[in-house]
């Protein structure tokens, strides 16, 4: 088992990352000297493939359920969950427990956020995404019909406990998304990923828990160094943009239809890293490592039918860009990156035809 410890502006917090550490769910929550009453919520699939484990972790009520998806991801599901809130007469000294992925973990967060303005949370995720990424820093909310993750709220968890065991039921796609964040944390942070998921690949894709826990905790540990040093990404946290400038757009410009998160940030990292290769900021050889191991992923959704300049378009009504200027992350060598703020459309167009795009 790893704990790792985020500070927030709110106070520190515990993440604990190991198989079955769900069990310990029960003692996590006494040790943080959270409250004792309790509500669960999840998604039916969620709960009907580990709902069990949270009996023995001594959860004995029958937990909120909401669909997830991302397109459930909206004002109507949060007014659900804060009616059930009402309705069960939550108080501050109510946790709420988020069972689920990033959809779950965000909605809940925001509704936790919101409640009484702001009730604890504990984050239980269940996809690989949700336990590298979304359940650690704190960034709550959800979608707008005119855009992602426009109405939202900072809102620390008070525990996070990531049991890669749940991730054997995740689907093959959904599994290999979240795959593309862990190389992510390797570029901008910790190249020992890189090779180890490169000689280890069978044994993760088998999911056998000896090659994937250490996956999940060198990733968290990672995130939870930058949300700490930057809660509110005013610098450093923005090194975890890497790949996103050019994969939110493509996410966007195909109405979040086409791709999972992950495949689009594996084209957005191609396309960071090329633009600092045509730069000379980004060794060649970085480049072709990171192909090389997407590649060994497995194919992406292709994006031949995508052209560069909707994704360039795109880019420009992206959160990334603060007062109109694009804050563009690129990898230095392994594990090192730098910030650009000068990237021009030219070199962006450059890079979407390089990684498949048309014109
Ligand atoms: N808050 C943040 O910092 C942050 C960071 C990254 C992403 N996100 C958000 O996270 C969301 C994506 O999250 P996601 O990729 O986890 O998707 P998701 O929550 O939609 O889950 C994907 C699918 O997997 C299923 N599932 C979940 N756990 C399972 C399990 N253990 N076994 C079988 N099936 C399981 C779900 O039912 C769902 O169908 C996006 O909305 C994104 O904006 C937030
Ligand atoms: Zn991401």
């Amino acid at each position: 088992m790893t704990r790792v410890a985020v500070s927030a502006a709110a106070g520190t917090y515990s993440v604990v990352i190991g198989d079955h550490t769900i069990e310990s769910l029960a003692s996590e929550m006494a040790a943080a000297k959270l409250g004792a009453r309790r509500l669960i919520v999840s998604s039916q699939r969620v709960w009907d493939f580990h709902g069990s484990r949270f009996r023995k972790a001594g959860a004995d009520r029958t937990p909120i359920l909401v669909e997830d998806g991302e397109r459930y991801k909206n004002l109507n599901t949060v007014a659900r969950l804060l009616d059930a809130f009402v309705k069960e007469k939550a108080d501050r000294s109510t946790v709420v427990i988020a069972v689920g992925g990033g959809v779950i973990g965000d909605m809940v967060g925001f509704a936790a956020a919101t409640y009484l303005r702001g009730i604890p949370v504990v984050h239980v995720p269940t996809t690989l995404l949700a336990q590298v990424d979304s359940a650690i820093g704190g960034k709550t909310g959800v979608n707008h019909p005119l855009g992602k993750n426009l109405i939202g709220a900072f809102h620390a968890p008070s525990l996070v406990v990531a049991d890669p065991v749940v991730l054997e039921t995740l689907p093959r796609r959904e599994f290999r998304a979240g795959l593309y964040e862990v190389i992510k944390y390797g570029v901008i942070s910790d190249p020992t990923l890189l090779d180890r998921m490169r000689d280890t690949m069978p044994a993760i894709f088998a999911r056998e828990g000896d090659a994937i826990a250490p996956l999940v905790s060198a990733s968290c540990r990672i995130k939870a160094q930058v949300v700490s040093a930057d809660e509110r990404e005013a610098g450093l946290r923005r090194i975890l943009n890497f790949g996103h400038t050019v994969g939110h757009a493509l996410e966007a410009v195909t109405k979040y239809k086409q791709f999972r998160h992950g495949e689009a940030i594996g084209y957005g990292m191609l396309a960071a890293l090329a633009i600092g290769v045509a730069r000379g900021v980004t060794p060649k050889a970085l480049y072709d490592e990171v192909e090389a191991l997407i590649t060994q992923l497995g194919p992406l959704p292709s994006v031949a039918d995508i052209s560069a300049k909707e994704v360039y378009a795109a880019i420009g009504r992206d959160k990334k860009v603060v007062a109109g200027t694009l804050h563009f992350i690129a990898a230095t060598e392994r594990g090192k990156t730098i910030e650009l703020t000068d990237v021009t459309e030219k070199e962006i167009k450059a890079a979407a035809k390089k990684i498949g795009l048309r014109a």
